[in-house]
């Protein structure tokens, strides 16, 4: 597969936000793919389907990615692809259009790409789930106080070395998807903060796993919740985000709508349709 010809596809394609990160976008959803379908009109790319296997369900198989150009739309491309690729995908039990974590940009398809909706009905598959991003602005309003920390907590960020601490403590509360972006976060793609309790972590939060503007995951062990440390940790990442240059974060997937609200004036903003359809 030719990167450089399909992130400049996925620019032509996208939405602005979507197209800006296009390049890493791309990367993520082309990391372990089971089926690339493509069409080309002489030597230019002009339509791309792309196919992972489910990391969390391996019966579904994910059609994570799907791009015709404006300028061949409505041609039949789309249709033909994705009729390529679901008899390529074979051993699955259903095809289904959900982020693939840890591998994906989006949790569904963003319901302002309406003509793929519109294309996805038609094919049969059926929209199951309702899922939404928040968006928080930056820099982050000061609106709230940060609640005093307990004495015996240290707030800091992650570095390589705490990866072997923290990783197994993620892994055991909240599984390996989350595990992987923290590490991809670590290790140079964003970024992660950590509440420390003697050497213990017991409170991170990860930006950057996905693609820049992405925020998340985060998470506090019961053992430390009720003492304000998300939000401490949420807005030492957007404050890492705002550093970019970026004027908002995407919470990826949410989740507690009232948290967010209230620790970084988020607010709903991308809504997406999740589909899923049966293969014979
Ligand atoms: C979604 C997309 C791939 C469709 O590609 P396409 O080649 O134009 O699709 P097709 O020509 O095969 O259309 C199949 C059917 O879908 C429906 N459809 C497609 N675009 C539509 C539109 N703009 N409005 C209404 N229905 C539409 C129609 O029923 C169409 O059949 P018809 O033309 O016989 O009526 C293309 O619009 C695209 O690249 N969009 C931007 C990227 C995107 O949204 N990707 C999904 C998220 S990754």
């Amino acid at each position: 597969m030719d990167r450089a010809a399909l992130v400049s596809l996925a620019q032509k394609c996208l939405l602005p936000d979507d197209a800006a990160e296009a390049s890493a976008i791309v990367d993520a959803l082309t990391r372990d793919p089971i089926a690339v379908i493509t069409r080309f009109d002489g030597d230019t790319l002009i339509g791309a389907a792309v196919a992972s296997s489910g990391h969390k369900d391996a019966t579904a198989a994910h059609l994570d990615l799907l791009l015709v150009d404006p300028a061949h739309q409505r041609q039949g491309i789309a249709t033909s692809m994705l009729e390529e690729l679901e008899t390529k995908v074979t051993g699955y039990a259903k095809i289904v259009v959900r982020g693939n974590a840890p591998d994906y940009a989006w949790p569904g398809v963003d319901v302002r790409y309406t003509p793929a909706i519109c294309t996805l009905q038609k094919l049969g598959y059926v929209h199951d789930t309702t899922a939404w991003n928040m968006s928080a602005p930056l820099p982050v309003p000061v609106a709230a106080k940060d609640r005093p920390l307990p004495p015996d907590i240290v707030v800091r960020r992650a570095a390589k070395e705490d990866l072997s601490a923290l990783l197994p403590v993620v892994l055991g509360e909240w599984g390996q998807a989350w595990v992987t972006e923290i590490e991809r976060s670590v290790l140079g793609a964003g970024g992660v903060h950590l509440a420390i309790r003697g050497n213990e972590p017991v409170a991170f939060a990860a930006w950057g796993g996905c693609h820049p503007s992405y925020f998340g995951p985060m998470g506090t062990l019961p053992s430390a919740g009720g003492l304000g440390l998300g939000s401490i940790l949420l807005r030492r990442c957007l404050d890492d985000q705002a550093a970019l240059g970026l004027s908002k974060a995407q919470i990826g997937w949410v989740g507690p709508v009232p948290f967010y609200s209230s620790a970084c004036g988020a607010f709903i903003e991308r809504v997406f349709f999740l589909f899923a359809k049966p293969l014979k």
